[in-house]
């Protein structure tokens, strides 16, 4: 079973996947939280360490490797990679996490969550200026390979951009400096995950996507990401 969760900067997708975790550990699921373990080891896990857990919790960009180099360097202001060199570096650091970890650990029958993914890079990077065509985003061989491993269920976090932007806005904690956190183009990207050209590359690979309604108070989303896992892992 693997479910993976996108959307734009802001529209409280960590909200979503933090329920579904918890609730996995409520269902005395074994967990293995990739973050927690990247922050420790500045390196991925072997995927044989992974087996003895039921759950692994997941994200993109990831935080080492290719990972590290897209956030602590290509995404900040003021540095101007290209889209294609950015999406290159999404779909290498993805091609590693899925081979050395998804796809195993998948294949071994088990679940996992993921933050984000291809899903994401083939929104950003078709949006940016000079953006790539979504199929020439699709081509790119990290790309290629997690849309062969596409997920079961797909979850679309929605909310205007506005709203998303007033909520990073409040979000002392976690200020990125990051180029996609700008009004106009996060708008863009929440049209395009709404699309169905763009949901095409899901559906057309057997996922069912499931539009998650983001705009209400926090307690509220939290009632239905609870209901929405019980209903789809009981
Ligand atoms: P983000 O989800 O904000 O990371 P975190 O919340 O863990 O800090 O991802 C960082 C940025 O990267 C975000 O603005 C979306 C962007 N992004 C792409 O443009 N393409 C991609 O393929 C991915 C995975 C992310």
């Amino acid at each position: 079973m693997f479910i993976i969760i996108d959307g734009i900067d802001g529209s409280g997708k960590s909200t979503v996947f933090k329920i579904w975790a918890e609730y996995l550990k409520e269902q005395g699921k074994k967990i293995f939280d990739l973050k927690t373990y990247w922050n420790e080891h500045h390196k991925h896990p072997e995927a044989e360490e992974l087996m003895e857990y039921d759950v692994i919790l997941s994200g993109e960009p990831t935080t080492v490797w290719t990972g590290a180099a897209i956030r602590q360097e290509m995404i900040q202001n003021g540095k101007n990679y290209t889209p294609l060199s950015l999406a290159n570096a999404y779909a290498l650091d993805r091609l590693v996490l899925y081979k050395r970890i998804i796809v195993p650990f998948l294949q071994a029958g088990k679940i996992v969550l993921q933050d984000r993914s291809v899903s994401s890079s083939l929104c950003y990077q078709s949006t940016q200026n000079n953006g790539l065509s979504m199929d020439a985003i699709a081509s790119i061989e990290g790309n290629t390979f997690a849309l062969e491993h596409a997920p079961d269920h797909f979850v679309i976090a929605n909310l205007p951009a506005e709203e998303a932007m007033r909520r990073l806005g409040n979000r002392s904690e976690k200020q990125d400096n990051a180029i996609f956190e700008k009004t106009e183009f996060l708008e863009k990207v929440q049209k395009k995950y709404l699309s169905e050209e763009y949901q095409n590359f899901f559906t057309s690979r057997g996922t069912r996507i499931h539009i998650f309604d983001a705009n209400k108070d926090i307690e509220s989303m939290k009632q239905e990401a609870r209901k929405w896992i019980e209903k789809i892992l009981p």
